[in-house]
């Protein structure tokens, strides 16, 4: 209700609108419509009321909303069902439990904060409020050997929505930190759960330091951390970040259904910082391993060519662009 109230307002931004006529539009009592309109001034819209005029919207928080991105969402399955949490341990977390429960493909699980946000290699990701954090359940008719595609999928419609829509120097580490310059805006942690030998679900986290105060950050994480607030100098608008990276999502999506992976790990490949880059890859126990990356292969491992002219491929690990 309060998502079609709103729409009506927006309609007419600026200017006012009868009460008895958005009760009548909207099928409502005065009573329902206050009760309504309270609910949204507790998240920070901002609305002028008079006994003659009727109401108008004068201000909306910039906040991650349902009812702020399915407006002028384009897609036709992805983000159409959306769960919202002002704060969460970690949208993952939901997501997996939603899934299990049968939610559907498409459905979006979306944090202001979270309190125990989930990075790669069982690293804590700091999540305070300014960010996106999200998952997305998807349903994908593959083998589970194939769900790493997923992630590098995710990857590429991450880079192309901030590249796209500010025109930053955007590019991918491998395998999936969505680097603007040298800094990471971006991380992607998908977690895939299998029955048999079918994939029942896969589970895709994306967090996006949109409009976060990176000073805030641990001195370590800050060095390599930015964020699209710092790049741009101003905060960016985020449910508008959301549409476009979700439409993005859908569309390749569809691509990667269709059979298109090839075209996708192209496309990877043009957006990787790591191809062509001399990189140190840090793997369980301590292990290390050092060379030129020369390229990746379909299940989404790097392929390093070593000081000794071997090739090696790496399936996983931490990997850091250093001088030779
Ligand atoms: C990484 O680069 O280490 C992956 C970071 C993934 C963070 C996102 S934020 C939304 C989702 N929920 C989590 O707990 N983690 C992912």
């Amino acid at each position: 209700m309060q998502e079609k109230i709103l729409e009506i307002l927006y309609e007419n931004k600026g200017k006012y609108i009868f009460t008895n006529e958005i009760t009548s539009l909207l099928n409502i009592n005065e009573e329902e419509l206050k009760e309504n309109v309270a609910t949204l001034e507790e998240y920070g819209y901002v609305f002028n009321s008079s006994p003659d005029l009727g109401l108008r919207l004068v201000e909306s928080p910039n906040l991650l909303l349902p009812c702020e991105i399915k407006r002028g969402l384009k897609t036709d399955y992805i983000g159409q069902n959306i769960h919202y949490f002002s704060e969460i341990d970690s949208t993952n977390n939901v997501a997996k439990k939603l899934a299990e429960e049968g939610a559907e493909e498409g459905t979006i699980i979306i944090a202001e904060t979270q309190t125990r946000g989930r990075g790669r290699r069982g690293k804590q990701w700091i999540s305070p409020s300014g960010g996106v954090w999200m998952s997305i359940i998807l349903r994908p008719q593959i083998p589970p050997s194939e769900a790493p595609q997923l992630t590098l999928m995710t990857g590429v419609a991450a880079a192309e929505t901030i590249k796209n829509k500010f025109g930053l120097d955007v590019g991918i580490k491998w395998p999936n930190d969505i680097l603007i310059g040298s800094r990471k805006v971006c991380g992607i942690l998908t977690e895939a759960n299998a029955k048999f030998s079918t994939l029942d679900y896969v589970v895709v986290g994306i967090g996006i330091d949109a409009n976060v105060n990176t000073e805030n950050f641990p001195s370590d994480v800050q060095k390599s951390a930015t964020s699209l607030k710092k790049e741009l100098n101003k905060d960016i608008k985020g449910p508008e970040l959301v549409q476009e990276f979700l439409k993005i999502f859908e569309d390749t999506y569809n691509e990667f259904k269709e059979g298109g992976f090839p075209e996708i790990l192209g496309e990877w490949r043009r957006m990787s910082k790591t191809i062509g880059s001399y990189v140190e890859v840090r793997k369980q126990l301590g292990k290390i391993v050092r060379g030129e990356a020369v390229g990746i292969t379909n299940e989404g491992a790097l392929i390093l060519e070593l000081d000794n002219g071997n090739l090696r491929k790496v399936i996983s690990g931490e990997c850091l662009h250093i001088k030779k």
